[in-house]
């Protein structure tokens, strides 16, 4: 196995926040899929979603997923809906060890409040409704593909950088 760190996790998680912090920890290098798809097409997600829909973004998300088969001892942050496709957990299990950065709809509520309108799936008056409902869809498919589980609320960044640095130890 190529022993690369991906988190997965629900948007507002921490997937990058503690991702770019355990690869300066680790001295590994970091790679945001959503930056990457961004840099790669040269339009933001937001522009994305709006120009060309869900549909558009999700292929050029799996598209990227696969281009991530060669790289190796690097943290990955995913975006929270690369699980939906089955093909991408696919390819994330290949490539290393997947971690499911675990946080409650309140916290993920609290969190996004300041940054929902720049996720084009919540952009919506009821925006909380929908954390709800899309958790709902997704909570068992990020658990199935998970590899290690972290509970994230009321944690520090260091304080979950460093459970997963005691887990990662004790396991591999
Ligand atoms: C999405 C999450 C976003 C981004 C896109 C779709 C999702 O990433 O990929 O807006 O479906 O949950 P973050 O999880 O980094 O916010």
């Amino acid at each position: 196995m190529k022993q690369n760190i991906i988190l997965i996790g629900f948007m507002g998680s921490g997937k990058t926040t503690n991702g770019r912090r355990l690869a300066k920890k680790l001295n590994m290098k970091f790679i945001d899929t959503d930056d990457l798809i961004e840099e790669n097409n040269n339009i933001t997600i937001t522009e994305i979603f709006k120009r060309y829909g869900e549909k558009y973004f999700r292929e050029l998300e799996h598209k990227m997923i696969k281009e991530l088969v060669d790289e190796h001892s690097s943290i990955i942050s995913t975006g929270g809906g690369v699980i939906i496709n089955p093909d991408n957990t696919k390819y994330l299990k290949q490539i290393g060890i997947v971690i499911y950065l675990r946080s409650t709809v309140d916290n993920i509520c609290n969190n996004l409040r300041n940054s929902y309108k720049k996720r084009p799936l919540i952009q919506k008056k009821n925006w909380m409704d929908e954390v709800k409902s899309l958790m709902e869809k997704r909570e068992a498919i990020y658990q199935n593909n998970a590899d290690i589980t972290i509970d994230v609320d009321n944690k520090k960044h260091n304080q979950i950088v460093n459970e997963i640095c005691k887990v990662l130890n004790a396991r591999y």
